[in-house]
């Protein structure tokens, strides 16, 4: 039975799925490393909180609950409280297999480890831990709060019932759950991050200006958003992280990262989280 949910990571991310599993009744545990970082992420709660009072989709109450629901910690053995961990820190291996390689030894024995990695290989970071049948992609959409699909990738080990429990959850947080294996950027990020990175080539040779690039494929494909902007709002680190994982994971030149996508992250210009990327904000 799963109570509390632990999320490693406040930011974009980490702090939607705490407002959603909040929102679905779940205790949260919220943790990152700094005071600052746990702040904003609860500020972004709050805001889309609010956002969605104003919209009428929830009242002032179930706002006020939903925020006593989460609590922030920088201690990371407080975890082993936690029925459920969804760890969602940066786009970074090492990082990510040296934090599962903690929280299996904070966590108690029955506990799921999920990452929302975007792209690392689940079997890998499984393999940092002694649970690796317990460890499983739940990989949610920015933002989280909006968007009804959750990418559920199975590692090489993950049991049944670990995959049975996460599709579980995912559709107790009202979101549509979709299985993928264990390859490189998964379904998602496999069709994605090739377009958003084409893009940035058609941006570096200059085919057209950005907002160009982006009005033809709202325009002419019927996208919601251009992939430039989209880009952006994931963040430019992000993508570029994802597209070294596929040109590492299929050793195929044609998921080389654009020299522009890799000259903004170098200047550190992120997209949205730092008011700047191929847009301002
Ligand atoms: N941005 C997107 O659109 C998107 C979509 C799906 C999945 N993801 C994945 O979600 C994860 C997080 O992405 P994000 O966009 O939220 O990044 P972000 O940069 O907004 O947030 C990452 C957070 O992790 C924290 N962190 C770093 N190291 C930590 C540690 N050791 N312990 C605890 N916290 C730590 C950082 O301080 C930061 O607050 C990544 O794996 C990313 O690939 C991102």
């Amino acid at each position: 039975m799963i109570h509390t949910v632990g999320v490693v990571g406040a930011g974009q991310m980490g702090a939607g799925i705490a407002q959603v599993a909040a929102m679905n009744g779940f205790s949260v545990l919220l943790n990152d490393v700094e005071d600052a970082f746990l702040e904003r992420g609860m500020k972004r709660v709050e805001k889309s909180l609010s956002s969605l009072v104003k919209k009428e989709r929830i009242t002032e109450e179930q706002k006020k609950i939903t925020l006593e629901r989460i609590r922030t910690t920088l201690d990371i053995q407080e975890f082993s409280q936690v029925d459920f961990v969804v760890e969602a820190v940066i786009e970074n291996e090492s990082l990510k297999t040296d934090l599962f390689g903690q929280l299996d030894a904070i966590c108690g024995s029955h506990v799921i480890l999920a990452t929302n990695t975007s792209s690392i290989p689940i079997t890998r970071i499984a393999s940092a831990t002694q649970r690796s049948d317990q460890v499983i992609g739940m990989h949610f959409m920015n933002p989280v709060p909006l968007m009804k699909l959750v990418e559920i990738i199975r590692g090489f080990t993950t049991s049944d019932e670990t995959f049975d429990t996460t599709r579980e959850l995912a559709l107790q947080l009202q979101k549509t759950p979709v299985t993928a294996n264990d390859f490189p950027g998964f379904i998602s990020n496999r069709i994605l991050m090739p377009m958003i990175n084409e893009a940035v080539f058609a941006l570096y040779e200059g085919v057209g200006t950005a907002e160009a690039i982006d009005d033809v494929m709202k325009l002419g494909m019927n996208h919601p958003m251009g992939p430039l902007a989209l880009a952006d709002l994931i963040g430019l680190d992000t993508c570029l992280s994802i597209m070294e994982v596929l040109h590492a994971g299929f050793g195929d030149p044609k998921y080389r990262p654009c020299p522009l996508l890799k000259k903004y992250v170098e200047a550190g210009l992120l997209g949205r989280k730092t008011g700047k990327g191929f847009y301002s904000y």
